[in-house]
């Protein structure tokens, strides 16, 4: 057994045979980031100050390109060697929310977009309601430990009910089925609440939030909680998807404008021609952001969505002058499990 210790708050935590850091920190109940659980979003990476670690699972992909002088570490696939001195953003707000399991019926399913499910769930009979924080997300439980992860699209509410906006995937088995076979009545297995995609509410900077497709979900969650805190920090929210009808609550989203002053609400459509049926601005949604805000220096940025989004926003908005420990995300992957598989028969090749 290893030792490894935070730099940053001192807080130490024991290490078993095999175990990453990050299994290791959640069973000591410390929250250090990560998204993709898979080595291949980057949102766990930290600065290794003391040690060496072994990546036996998956490839470190996020930390290609990332100059060995960095000595930059991943902390969902590093198995320690030895004790571990690291420098890591730990995220204490969610400490509160210990993850737990339960059933969940589905009360309301309804098609937001041409392949776009929203889903309400409720804690089955005898289930207490889960509590989490806005923008934290659920796994779906499946047969043979399989697990599918998915945004909530709410924060939490005294009723106890779960939103969930679930795209589907082609050739997808879970997605599939949600937006095929799944009934109202019927019941889910999940585990929640994960992840540290969280409101930043220790800041007075304004705020820019970027989600592609249902990477709205999450923002939803963290947009409606500042706003019914009556924040006064400008809030800058762009959704970026193909068409008009993938902004599938593009309504609500405009109304936030109404709600509170400080909101200002960007849709982007990436293709041409529906951008200019619709009048809407037409382009790549990480572009947007940055025509409108070349220097990101004195902001905190929040973003979610498909892994080509996130890539790319974390590379400009960084040469943008944004610090990376004020850039926030949640990089939607397909589940630990299906990426160990594709990376397994991609063996050799760096990029997904
Ligand atoms: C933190 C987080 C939050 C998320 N939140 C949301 C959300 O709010 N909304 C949302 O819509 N999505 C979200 N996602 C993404 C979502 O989890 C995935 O789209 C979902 O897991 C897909 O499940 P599936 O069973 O339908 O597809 P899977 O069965 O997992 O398959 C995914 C794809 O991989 C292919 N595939 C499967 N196995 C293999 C293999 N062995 N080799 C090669 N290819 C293979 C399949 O054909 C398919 O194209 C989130 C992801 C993360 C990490
Ligand atoms: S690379 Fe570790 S959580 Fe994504």
């Amino acid at each position: 057994m290893f030792t490894v210790t935070l730099k940053n708050s001192g807080r130490r935590f024991p290490v078993d045979a095999g175990e990453t850091v990050l299994e290791a920190a959640q069973r000591a109940g410390i929250a250090l980031p990560y998204s993709c659980r898979a080595g291949v979003c980057g949102s766990c990476k930290a600065i290794l100050l003391q040690g060496h670690c072994d990546y036996p699972r998956n490839p470190p992909l996020a930390l290609s390109g990332v100059s060995p002088g960095q000595h930059a570490v991943l902390l969902c696939q590093a198995v320690p060697r030895g004790d571990l001195v690291i420098e890591a953003r730990e995220v204490t707000s969610v400490e509160d929310f210990a993850k737990r399991r339960l059933d969940v019926v589905v009360t309301e399913k309804r098609t937001l977009a041409p392949d776009v499910v929203g889903l309400h769930l409720q804690p089955a009979d005898g289930e207490a309601s889960l509590n989490w924080l806005p923008g934290q997300y659920l796994d779906v439980l499946l047969d043979e430990g399989r697990r599918r992860p998915f945004s909530i699209a709410s924060g939490p509410r005294t009723d106890g009910m779960i939103e969930l906006h679930v795209r589907h995937v082609a050739g997808g088995g879970f997605t599939s089925w949600v937006s095929g076979g799944l009934r109202v009545g019927d019941t889910l297995r999940i585990e929640g609440p994960l992840g540290t995609f969280v409101p930043r509410e220790d800041s007075e900077r304004p705020m820019v939030f970027m989600a592609g497709g249902t990477g709205f979900a999450p923002v939803k969650a963290i947009v409606e909680h500042f706003i019914a805190l009556g924040t006064r920090r400008p809030m800058q929210v762009y959704w970026g998807a193909r068409g008009e009808a993938d902004l599938y609550l593009r309504e609500l989203a405009a109304s936030w404008e109404r709600a509170a002053h400080a909101v200002r609400f960007h849709p982007v459509l990436s293709d041409p021609e529906q951008a200019a049926q619709s009048g809407l601005r037409m382009g790549l949604v990480h572009e947007a952001v940055l025509e409108d805000q070349p220097d990101l220096s004195g902001h905190d940025v929040y973003m979610s969505g498909p892994p080509a989004m996130i890539d790319a926003g974390r590379k400009l908005f960084l040469d943008a002058g944004l610090p990376e420990e004020r850039l926030y995300y949640d990089s939607f992957d397909y589940a630990p499990d299906v990426l160990a598989q594709i990376l397994a028969g991609r063996a050799g090749f760096v990029e997904l």
